[in-house]
């Protein structure tokens, strides 16, 4: 079955770019990024696992491990990594995965057979500290993710964790969230005290309670 919202991410030992590892002790008490894409050497592919790299700061000090996963083997990931470097100005800085025997990819569901026969297809699973999978994404070989997008959900999970708030549509770092519904007005005034703007009472609204 596949991969749910709120199961447990899968331990896995593997060959990695960064040696061999397991994920849930890579992680440590971290929340995680495990990513796959189709295969290396590939144009989409070059400029994702670029920008990856490239933003790896952002997914730093949002306390983030990133980790990718491809059906090729650890040495062409190496290789690659020179092409990423030239041509997307940084190159691999976080592990990759060399999953020849599909064993990750066939934990994770990463082969969807009727897109792409033997390769992994973009897929995104966002791993929280308790080691749970809080988000998922799958696309397609042909569509390049958004970065900015994957930080922006990491931003707004996390802060779903810290608060008893949800993000409303197109929410932005810095924007109002969502109190509770399960909070009373009492105990909302209690728990945010710069106030909140009710437009129905399941729909209230305050600011960013990190800020
Ligand atoms: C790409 O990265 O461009 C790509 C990889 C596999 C299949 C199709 C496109």
């Amino acid at each position: 079955m596949a991969i749910q919202l709120g199961d447990t991410a899968s331990d896995f030992t593997a060959d990695t770019t960064e040696g061999r590892l397991s994920l849930h002790d890579y992680l440590g008490s971290s929340w995680g990024l495990l990513f796959s894409h189709p295969a290396d050497f590939t144009p989409v592919c070059t400029t994702e696992l670029g920008e990856f790299a490239r933003r790896k700061e952002d997914f730093d000090r949002r306390n983030v491990k990133l980790i990718g996963v491809s059906v090729d083997p650890v040495e062409s990931h190496r290789r690659w990594s020179d092409d990423i470097a030239e041509t997307q100005g940084t190159g691999l800085n976080y592990p990759l995965v060399g999953d020849e025997d599909h064993s990750v990819a066939d934990l994770y569901g990463m082969i969807h057979p009727n897109a792409l026969e033997t390769a992994t297809v973009r897929t995104v699973f966002v791993i929280g500290p308790d080691k749970k999978v809080k988000l998922t994404l799958t696309y397609p070989a042909n569509v390049g993710r958004n970065v900015e997008e994957i930080l922006r959900v990491i931003d707004a999970l996390q802060l779903s964790a810290n608060h008893s708030v949800s993000t409303p549509v197109n929410w932005r770092d810095g924007d109002e969230v969502i109190i509770s519904p399960a909070l009373s007005d009492e105990e909302a005034r209690a728990r945010f005290p710069k106030g909140f703007r009710s437009l129905k009472p399941y729909l209230r609204l305050t600011p960013q309670p990190n800020r």
